[in-house]
Formats: C-alpha cells, structure tokens, sequence
C-alpha cells in the first residue's frame, strides 16, 4: 500500500468535519502555550534590567557597569546564579513531564491541564511579589511544574481532538501561542523597563498569572478527548463527545479504531518497559532526538538571552529590548505561515528547509560579529550597518525555526506515537527538550564566554547534522491518521527492518488462517 492509498482509504473511513466545538477545544487548550512562551521569552529581559541586576545580582551589575575589571566583553554576563534564574524552571518542568504521563494515563488529558494552571499562577505571583533569590528561583521551580504538566497533556490532547486532516494545523496553534508568550514578554520587558522606578521587572513576572487564569478557567470547561475517556472505560460518553467534536453520526470507524488501539494499549501493563522492545525503535528514537535537536538548533539563545547578546554587542539598554522585540514579532507570524502549509508540503519540506534557512543565517552573524568584534570583544564605536545586519539575520533565521522545528518538535512526536506508548512517549520528549533547554539556558553566558563569535558555528554544526537525519529518516506522516500510523514505518527501507519480524507475524497468523477457511 502506498502513502496516497492509506490517505485515500481513510478518507472515506473517517469523515468527520472541522467544528466549531473542535475549534474553540483546540484553541483553549493551546492557549497553555502562551503562558510557556511568556515564562520562556520574560525572564532574558528582566535580567538585562539593571534595578533587576542591581537588586538580586550585585557583583552581575558591577561586571557590566565596569565597576569591575572583567578579562573580556564577551564575558560580561557571565555567572552562573544569574542563569540560574531562567535555568531553574527547566528543571522541575523536566520532574513535572516524567510524572504527568501517569497522571494524564489514569485522569486523563484535562485533569493535568488543570493542575498546570494552578502551578502556573502560583509561580508567577510569587516571582512578580519576590523579595529575594530563593523567592525568584521557588516562583520559577512552580512554573515550571506547570509547564512539565501542560507540555505533556496539552500537545497530545489537540492531536487526539482534531480530525486527522487538520491535526497538522491545529496542534500548531500550541506552538503559535508559544510564540504569541514569548513576543508579549518582549513586549512588556520593553514597556515596563521603563516604569516604576524601575521595578517595572515585578509586572513582566507577576503578569504571568493573568493567562495562567484563563487557562485553568478554560480547562475546567473542556471535554476529554474521546481515546482518553476510551481509555478510561467511559465508552458511551466517548461516543457522544466524537460525535459532537466530528459534526457528524457517522463516527463508527473512528470509534471502532480508537477502541481497538485503546484495547491494544490496555494489554501493556508497563509502558515505559515496553517502548524498549525493537517495534518501537523508530518512537523512541524520534522521541529522544526530536526535542534534543530542536533546543541545540541554539534558537532558545535568542528567546532567553537576546537583550544580553546585544548589550555585550555593543547595543545600549533600551535597543536591546527594543531589538528583542521585533525579533519576537517574527515568530508568531511564522509560526502562522507554518499552520497554512504544514497540512499541505508535509514535514519533511519544512524540516529541511528550515534547517537549510537557519544554516545560512548563523553563518552569516557568526561572520557579522567576528569582523566587528574579534575574539577580545572591544566594540568601540558600533557601526549602523552591523546594528541592522545583525538584527536582520537574527529575524530571518528565527523565521526558519518557527516554520519548522519549533511547531514540529510538538507536532511531530505527538502524532507518532501509538496509543499504548503515547504518554510514556511524550514525557520523554518533553524531559529531553526541558534537559537540553535547561542546558542552553544555564550555560550560555558561559559558552559565549568561551565560544565567542563561534557560538553560532557550534549551533550551526547541530543543525547540519539534524537536517541530514530527518532527510534520511523521516517519513511524511502528513494526512495520516494516528491509528494507521504504524504503515509508514513499516514502509520505510530503514525503520521498515525493525518491524520486520512484526510482519513476519502478521503475514504467517493471515497465512494460518486461510489454511483453517
Ligand atoms: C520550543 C521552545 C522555543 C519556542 C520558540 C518551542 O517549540 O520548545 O524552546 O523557545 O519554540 O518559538
């Protein structure tokens, strides 16, 4: 059977249309992004605030001031508490993804929204209230938990509620609120910079809560997806949610299929033991290497820390968030292009592309910032070419990232993974992407220090190597339903080995049973 035959026979199985109820479900859902993307885009900003600076981190604010003899301009902002700040939340979310999977398999998709949210407003009132280090790390360990709890429930509940030909679209509407987070926090550091004495810093952290709100308001009034009430025994009620989410009574096929995966799924007692057998190597490797490679394409660099790359750059206080800003801007907006095509080119063309795009404009700021800077980072007197050149590149190449890797590091694992593994799967993919952000965020003052200019030629080497593996081992899964996804690996020359004995099984039991007629 080829890719268009699998789409074609699934067309006329599963006929269910684009509602409105699926719609404002999805959008909901995917508003647990916007507080991800505030939290990641907000505290990069806030840290570039010299009454921030000044009151949590003295010896940060000398070093920059010049109050204090610093070996290299590159090294400025080097320290490891300051990091810290924006580094902590990686790691509970990392704790929060590995035990939500439980929480999502036994009380489903929502329960764990819900609890996200609580975590989320928690944390963001306390580091907006904060009068101390532990009070910005303790606010920032909170939401983190929420971000492990939503990036687990959030990506796989959208998948599990759209119908299969707009999944592609409708997941990404996680990612575009990420994006819509991150540029608002651009926004607000710019603006609240500027306030309050400057304690403005209070209201960039403390605003956090006002999503949060909405999203734990949002989920109490969401149905479960239909294969989580399945998998939890509510049939009847299953049936009724499909039929109200498709717009239609002609749900059968899809209900029989979602029963049957769930019955699989129930056969496996120990989920986490079973995504080592040999079946499941393709899930578990893209598991893995999906969200690693997504962090080291070194986009996150921008997203945390742009207003600190610019002020060691020679940029002043105001422009650096100014400049942050208008990257952020580019985001959402290729994020957007990303929900109009991905259903249409696939994702292997955006993985590639993307890729191809980030290539060439790392190279070109690497070179940008060598010429101006060497390796003793002495600005001088900055010339206007550069300040655009640089700001300009940045914007293209965040764009390759928000039409490719960025929506389809969510997108991609969470349609890939077969019901009985799918949670167990998706902590995976979240605890990898949070390790490897924590790992960005916390050593980057670091590897600028050391790296210096070539600190995008070190991303850059990630991102010829992810791209090469995602050409070679990829396969389309665009227009693919999540219960026929099995057909693509097993149709595909590399992974198509590693199911071998699988259809050896299926082959000899079809065999067996014509013998019996
Ligand atoms: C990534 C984040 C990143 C964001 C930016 C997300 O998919 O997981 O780490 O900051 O995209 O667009």
């Amino acid at each position: 059977m080829t890719q268009e035959s699998i789409i074609q026979d699934v067309h006329s199985k599963y006929p269910g249309k684009l509602t409105f109820r699926v719609i404002v479900t999805c959008v909901m859902a995917a508003s647990g992004g916007l507080i991800f993307g505030y939290d990641h885009g907000v505290s990069g900003g806030v840290t570039s605030m010299d009454s921030f600076l000044k009151r949590f981190f003295p010896s940060v604010y000398e070093q920059e001031h010049n109050l204090k003899p610093s070996s290299n301009q590159y090294c400025k902002f080097n320290s490891q508490i300051l990091t810290l700040f924006t580094s902590s939340l990686y790691i509970s979310a990392l704790i929060a993804g590995l035990a939500a999977s439980s929480i999502t398999r036994a009380l489903g998709r929502r329960t764990t929204m819900i609890l996200g949210g609580m975590f989320f407003v928690s944390g963001a009132l306390l580091n907006g209230l904060a009068m101390d280090i532990w009070m910005l790390i303790a606010g920032r360990l909170l939401l983190g938990f929420g971000i492990g709890c939503a990036n687990q429930s959030v990506p796989i509940y959208v998948s599990e509620m759209a119908p299969y030909k707009y999944r592609g679209g409708l997941n990404m509407c996680f990612q575009l609120s990420i994006t819509i987070g991150i540029f608002s926090a651009n926004l607000f550091n710019y603006y609240f910079s500027k306030i309050w004495n400057g304690e403005g810093w209070r209201l960039s952290l403390g605003l956090g809560a006002v999503p949060a709100v909405i999203f734990v308001v949002g989920s109490f009034c969401l149905p479960d997806s239909p294969n989580s009430l399945v998998a939890r025994g509510h049939h009847d009620e299953a049936r009724k949610e499909l039929v109200k989410i498709r717009g239609t009574d002609d749900v059968d096929n899809e209900f029989r299929d979602i029963i049957a995966a769930s019955e699989a799924s129930d056969k496996v007692k120990h989920p986490w033991k079973t995504l080592l057998e040999r079946k499941y190597r393709p899930q578990l490797c893209f598991a893995i290497l999906i969200p690693f490679f997504q962090q080291f394409t070194g986009l996150n660099v921008i997203t945390f820390y742009a207003p600190i790359l610019f002020r060691t750059i020679g940029f002043g206080s105001q422009a650096s968030l100014m400049s942050a800003a208008i990257i952020g801007s580019f985001k959402p907006i290729s994020t957007l292009v990303s929900i109009f095509v991905v259903d249409k080119f696939g994702r292997r063309a955006l993985f590639l592309e993307g890729g191809a795009q980030m290539l060439i404009c790392q190279i070109i700021m690497t070179i940008a910032i060598a010429v101006t800077f060497g390796t003793d980072g002495n600005p001088g007197h900055l010339p206007k070419w550069y300040a655009i050149t640089i700001v300009g590149v940045i914007c293209v190449y965040v764009s390759g990232f928000a039409w490719s890797w960025g929506p389809l590091g969510w997108l991609v694992p969470s349609e890939i993974f077969p019901l009985e593994i799918r949670s167990a799967c998706q902590s995976i993919t979240v605890g990898v992407n949070m390790t490897s952000t924590f790992f960005i965020a916390q050593f980057f003052t670091e590897m600028l220090c050391h790296f210096k200019f070539g600190l995008f030629i070190f991303f850059g080497c990630f991102v010829v190597i992810m791209t090469t593996f995602i050409y070679k081992f990829l396969p389309e899964t665009k227009g693919i339903p999540l219960e026929e996804m099995h057909m693509v690996w097993r149709q595909h020359p590399y992974w198509g080995k590693f199911l071998e004995s699988e259809n050896d099984k299926i082959q000899t039991s079809k065999t067996e049973t014509k013998a019996s007629i």
